[in-house]
């Protein structure tokens, strides 16, 4: 930090209400935001975490469209749901509010007026992308088309999401609307722009000098924009849902979602401290920290900053944008439309009381700097080898013993030995290193920190040896036994901001210890004489079927998937009537089916195909159909194909079937009883 700031204002991204929250969005966004303001908490500085609903935009609308209900059932299920599933998970928001609130309309319209009174916006009319069966104008996600920039096929109005590019709906390259399918034609409207271009000095001087600590994800992110140089943007659309824009004349418009959304935080200040919101704002002694995901980097570090400029009266622009990449889920890109996520209210719902692990995980994978993975197997390992093996086991050894020996109340040090100091010397190693780490937004790196306070607690106490030194030295064990109360305590402290909730059990068992940063690590975190309550697992072991539920559960995602997205081949090169007479295709019964060893696809087949002398055919669709159930089907084979051998059997033909969707081979057959040989024509 280059300056001794008073308060810290963490913003969280508000999220589209248009479905619920998935690991994704905490790994990049919620988790590291809370872990921040926790760890802000513990060390006693003044702290606000915002967060709330973002409830307009073009995601919510058409979402209401498929469902046929209105946007504002749309927002009112989805933010009760995401609201109380962020607080099961233990995200510590000061306030959760959403965009449709009075206060934020208000608030945003008072800003969009004041810019407008300034003279900061450009009014222009110009063509746009119209719908004319559905009779509006297509904006943002109402239409998609291709990509100018990498020729994505399904790039967005507003943006593509293959290489990140925010676009204009009328840049895209045969757009289609997403409503009707209808392809647009132009129509003149009038909207307000905001000149980027006027602030793109203010903006080159504050980022690309004052900001060269940013994380260089975001720094590298904000550069090519500014390089490819600023262009006024739309603030307005068409629309009926959103905030309207309040000028005369302006009917059936409404702001611009990302013009109102990042309003939201200020918003959600003033609900929160109606009084005091505005030295949260524009207090220069207040630091401003905007946690977000990669796609958002530009609307928080461009397009909010130049609008807070434009407002001017004093308003702070953030001091850090901490945006995350993405995290994939069993190496495939996370999607809300694809059902391709673990959404966290069916987390909770699956692994009742195991929050902590889930955000041990996210946090330990989470994707600081490249796009990072998910998977239950790894959910699985975590927990098992790391959470219940080594903290869940370390603290569990010092909390019985210290209840054999001292009836659970720790005891006095005496005299420290090397072993001790070396202990605490590498505590206070740990605990710098831990705050930098957290300092610098380095939260893997912090997690592997708080948990070293864990592994080194293993590790004392297999080389101090308590259960031996007490038939020899009983004075002793009661050091040994306070350097391990020590650092149980520390284990409280340090892993609060990722793991409240074993904290907080934790604590108890420690005689409800008062969390506090500035003494982790150090000898007097706990005190002599504190009573212990009664060893309590604090992990437990998950096991092989509650992962394999999981993983069914994606398989069968995958497979619906596979079904809807099915294209089906291009049509082979034309053939005459006499090719086809060639091939000679035979109805047949099988009498005989075996699975031929040593060769997992392969089933071998008797078939009566009408002569006495049967014959044999081998096919590859073992992994399709067990022996049993095709004996005595009829099937359809090619019976003039040239035999061959295959392992060593002769293949007389070729059992004919169809290729589905999802990979299963299904065989073809007749759709009545045929005679065995019975020609197809
Ligand atoms: N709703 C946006 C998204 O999910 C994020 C909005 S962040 C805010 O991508 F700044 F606008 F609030
Ligand atoms: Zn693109």
């Amino acid at each position: 930090m280059s300056k001794d700031y008073k308060r810290t204002l963490i913003t969280t991204a508000l999220p589209y209400t248009n479905g619920p929250v998935h690991i994704g969005h905490l790994a990049g966004v919620y988790v590291p935001a809370d872990i921040y303001a926790r760890y802000l908490r513990l060390c006693g500085r003044p702290v606000t975490l915002i967060g709330g609903s973002d409830e307009h935009g073009v995601p919510i609308t058409l979402k209401a469209r498929k469902e046929g209900v209105t946007p504002q059932d749309i927002v009112d299920r989805y933010h009760a749901l995401i609201k109380k599933s962020f607080e099961d998970l233990g995200i510590s928001f000061d306030i959760y509010s959403r965009t449709t609130s009075a206060i934020h309309h208000d608030t945003a319209s008072e800003f969009f007026r004041r810019l407008y009174d300034k003279g900061e916006f450009i009014e222009k009319t110009s063509e746009q992308l119209y719908d004319p069966e559905a009779g509006q104008f297509l904006a943002d996600r109402y239409v998609t088309g291709e990509c100018p920039h990498c020729h994505h096929p399904a790039a967005y109005g507003d943006q593509c999401e293959a290489c990140g590019t925010s676009l204009a709906a009328t840049d895209l390259i045969n757009p289609k609307s997403t409503i009707t399918g209808a392809v647009p034609e132009l129509r003149q409207t009038r909207h307000w722009y905001l000149p980027l271009d006027k602030w793109e000095p203010a903006l080159r001087e504050w980022i690309l000098e004052g900001h060269k600590e940013w994380k260089t994800n975001v720094y590298g992110q904000c550069k090519s924009w500014l390089d490819l140089g600023l262009q006024p943007r739309a603030v307005s659309r068409d629309l009926s849902w959103g905030v309207p824009v309040p000028v005369e004349g302006a009917e059936g418009k409404v702001l611009y979602v990302w013009f109102d959304a990042p309003i939201g935080y200020i918003s959600n200040t003033k609900e929160l401290y109606p009084d005091s919101w505005e030295t949260w704002w524009k207090d220069p002694e207040t630091r401003i920290i905007n946690f977000i995901g990669k796609d958002n980097i530009v609307f928080h570090c461009i397009v909010f900053p130049a609008m807070l400029m434009a407002y001017g009266d004093n308003f702070q622009l953030p001091d850090n944008v901490p945006a995350n990449e993405f995290l994939n889920l069993e190496g495939d890109k996370i999607s809300t439309s694809r059902n391709w996520a673990v959404w966290l209210h069916e987390y909770l719902a699956d692994f009742p009381g195991k929050q902590d692990v889930l955000r041990y995980v996210l946090t330990a994978n989470a994707p600081e700097t490249k796009d990072n993975d998910f998977t239950w197997r790894d959910f699985q390992a975590r927990n098992n080898n790391e959470l219940v093996a080594i903290l869940g086991n370390f603290v569990n050894r010092v909390v019985v013993l210290t209840h054999k020996y001292y009836d659970g109340v720790v005891p006095a040090a005496g005299e420290y030995e090397a072993i001790d100091r070396e202990a605490f010397a590498e505590m206070a190693q740990l605990r710098t290193s831990l705050t930098d780490n957290l300092e610098t937004f380095h939260f893997r790196e912090a997690l592997k920190d708080a948990m070293s306070f864990a592994r080194l607690g293993n590790k004392y106490l297999q080389d101090a040896e308590p259960w031996k030194v007490i038939k020899t030295d009983p004075e002793r064990v009661k050091t040994i036994i306070n350097v391990c109360a020590q650092i149980c305590a520390s284990i409280a402290v340090a892993m609060e901001p990722f793991m409240p909730f074993m904290s907080k059990k934790l604590a108890a068992i420690l005689g409800n210890l008062t969390l506090d940063w500035n003494i982790l690590g150090s000898d007097s975190v706990i005190a002599a004489g504190t009573v212990l309550g009664q060893p309590e697992l604090l992990f437990e072991k998950i096991d092989d079927a509650a992962i394999q539920a999981q993983t069914d559960r994606l398989e069968a995602i995958k497979k619906q998937n596979a079904l809807a997205a099915f294209k089906p081949e291009e049509v082979a090169p034309e053939v005459k009537i006499d090719d086809f007479a060639k091939l000679d295709i035979r109805v047949g019964t099988v009498l005989e089916c075996t699975a031929v060893p040593k060769a997992k696809k392969l089933l071998q087949f008797v078939i009566d195909d009408g002569t006495p002398a049967h014959r044999t055919i081998v096919s590859g669709i073992a992994e399709h159909y067990s022996p049993e159930e095709l004996v005595g089907r009829q099937v359809l084979f090619i019976a003039n194909l040239a035999p061959a051998k295959i392992r060593g059997v002769l293949s007389q033909g070729m059992i004919l079937s169809a290729l589905n969707a999802d990979g299963r081979l299904i065989v073809a057959a007749p759709s009545a009883p045929c005679s065995p040989g019975a020609q197809v024509k």
